[in-house]
């Protein structure tokens, strides 16, 4: 009995190292100011991706793959200047080739859900993947968080960024058009993670591009305790499958009021849906960048996260479908509540609701949009 426990000391010195290399792997001090490239695994056409490393003068680092844009980390310093990821994601290009709700990625070309995978532009009808109940979500089964785009590394005074680059086929995942894609990644010394996302197609074709990283500001446990304000008096109600029903209801007096600041467990549970939880897409009360559209507070870390875009909506979604069966970075299980999602964007089913702002992109236009996360700490 003895004698087998010795023998298994190796084995599991071995997966210790594995595993504390893995953790580490985030937190190697590396030379402010730089992006660098490695190589981060082959996917199942062989083809090969990267990971690019950006750290800014001002003690962050950010992590991102060209497959799917993923951003796999994000450290950022607590109100004492320890660093924390305070993403949710994997280690390995295996952990993002295997199922996930789209932890870290770009999500394209329509995120969020279109009603029953159909609509019509200058009355031709097209159908997309229903790859979400009866509904298409995020761009279908193949979507942008599941391609390699091209990659571009850069670097000025006073930021390091990743330029992406994807060209998605006329009819890709049933979409109109042939659609070039570009999305910059910036990270700035003060602090900014910058998303310019543009775009050009040659026919009419309904666009929505956002970015899909799950935050937890602790860098572990639930995300209960963090305070949440959002600028939006109104929200769009949504039927049993969250598709809008059209209506834009006041936030007063119910569970979905962010206008002051509140945890985001105060009234979680009264929120219904199934799961329970934040998944509305909110109306924000201005669509200038310059203006304060989300401000999330971590009391313990002093972590804070401001979002500023030119977006009209922003969904927050809190993780509920996360149910503990998915293990990401250093064997975290990632359980109902463990990340919080803020998807700057167009309404859900835009294409199809006639009172919202149109997502269609026409040809001889260019589609572009900016979104800010900032990041302090006090
Ligand atoms: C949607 C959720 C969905 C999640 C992961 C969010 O953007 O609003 O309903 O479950 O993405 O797919």
């Amino acid at each position: 009995m003895k004698k087998n426990l010795y023998s298994q000391i190796p084995i599991l010195l071995i997966g210790l190292l594995i595993f504390s290399v893995a953790c580490n792997q985030r937190e190697v001090a590396q030379v402010p100011g730089t992006v660098s490239k490695k190589a981060f695994g082959k996917l199942p056409d062989s083809s090969l991706a990267d990971i690019y490393t950006l750290i800014n003068h001002s003690g962050i680092t950010l992590k991102v793959t060209n497959y799917g844009g993923r951003i796999t980390a994000i450290m950022v310093p607590d109100k004492n200047g320890k660093p924390e990821d305070i993403v949710l994601g994997f280690d390995t290009l295996s952990g993002y080739l295997a199922a996930n709700p789209y932890f870290g990625a770009i999500v394209g070309r329509y995120g969020n859900r279109i009603a029953k995978g159909k609509f019509e532009i200058d009355g031709n009808k097209y159908i997309l993947a229903q790859n979400n109940g009866i509904n298409h979500l995020h761009g279908g089964i193949q979507g942008f968080d599941k391609v390699l785009w091209k990659a571009e590394d850069f670097k000025t005074e006073k930021s390091v960024g990743v330029k992406l680059s994807y060209l998605s086929r006329n009819g890709e995942e049933g979409y109109p058009g042939n659609l070039n894609a570009i999305v910059t990644y910036t990270l700035t010394d003060d602090n900014q993670l910058i998303f310019d996302y543009s775009a050009t197609s040659d026919k009419s074709t309904p666009i929505n591009l956002t970015q899909h990283s799950y935050f937890n500001l602790t860098g572990k446990g639930d995300i209960k305790s963090h305070e949440v304000m959002i600028s939006a008096s109104k929200y769009t109600v949504v039927d049993s499958t969250l598709i809008p029903t059209g209506e834009l209801r006041n936030v007063k007096a119910t569970p979905f009021d962010f206008t002051t600041a509140k945890t985001i467990g105060k009234d979680l549970l009264a929120t219904g849906g199934n799961p329970v939880g934040y998944d509305h897409n909110y109306v924000l009360d201005s669509k200038r960048i310059k203006d304060l559209a989300v401000r999330v507070v971590e009391p313990l870390s002093g972590r804070i996260m401001e979002v500023y875009t030119d977006q009209p909506g922003v969904q927050f979604y809190t993780g509920n479908f996360l149910d503990g069966s998915i293990t990401g970075k250093c064997a975290i299980k990632y359980n109902q509540y463990s990340g919080f999602c803020l998807e700057t964007q167009h309404f859900p089913d835009s294409p199809n609701q006639p009172t919202f702002p149109s997502s269609i992109l026409k040809p001889g236009e260019t589609y572009h949009t900016t979104t800010i996360y900032k990041f302090s700490a006090k």
